[in-house]
């Protein structure tokens, strides 16, 4: 992928030994990248209102830490997320920050009509369950997809790591291969890689 100062890494976790943290470190070395790393459960956000305020000025009327993190993604390629499933979804903090992206979908809907457009950006989605059944990723999965869509990144991978329940396992051999895939390393290298 080359050495990019552009990506950014999401993580989600809030345990220290999270799996899918070292999963999301391992893809940026691998794929040569200098990520900043964002942990959501720091940013201070305060839950969607659905005010419909958003709908004109395309910014959230709430002063916390979300704009911020925003502004971040807009900028950056590839952006990584790194979330464990619960309950098949996304943990809370987590999904209150999607929630907030209300005002990107807002203007992503006005000024694009909702057509998917072309999609420079990339985005890589990683996620640990305990789990290894599909459905038990789907649901956070079709989320993360739809964030980064309004933010008109193209989803190049999804990574779906189960037995991820102990703490600190999320690395094994045969993920480190699906990883290193992903990064391209191995086999197809991904559009734009450098
Ligand atoms: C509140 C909660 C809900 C969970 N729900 C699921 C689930 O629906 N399916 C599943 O396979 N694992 C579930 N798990 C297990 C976590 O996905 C697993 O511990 C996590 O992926 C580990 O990633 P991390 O080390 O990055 O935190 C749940 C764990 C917690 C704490």
């Amino acid at each position: 992928m080359g050495r990019n100062k552009n990506a950014v890494i999401i993580t989600a976790s809030p345990r220290k030994n999270s799996g899918s943290k070292k999963a999301a470190l391992f893809f940026a070395e691998t794929a040569g990248l200098n990520p900043e790393l964002i942990d959501i459960n720091r940013v201070f956000a305060r839950p969607c209102i659905a005010c419909g305020r958003c709908a004109d000025v395309f910014r959230c009327f709430q002063k916390d830490g979300v704009q911020g993190v925003i502004d971040k993604i807009k900028k950056a390629s590839p952006v990584i997320i790194a979330s464990p499933v619960y309950f098949t979804g996304v943990p809370g903090p987590l999904k209150i920050f999607i929630d907030r992206n209300q005002p990107v979908w807002e203007e992503y809907m006005k000024k694009k009509g909702g057509k998917k457009g072309a999609r420079k950006k990339r985005g890589i989605i990683i996620l640990t369950a305990e789990n290894a059944a599909k459905k038990h990723f789907l649901p956070a999965e079709r989320e993360l997809r739809s964030l980064f869509a309004v933010h008109g990144i193209k989803t190049e991978a999804v990574i779906r790591i189960s037995g991820a329940e102990k703490e600190g396992v999320a690395c094994g051999r045969s993920v480190a291969r699906r990883l290193e895939k992903a990064a391209g390393l191995r086999g197809k290298r991904p559009r734009g890689a450098g």
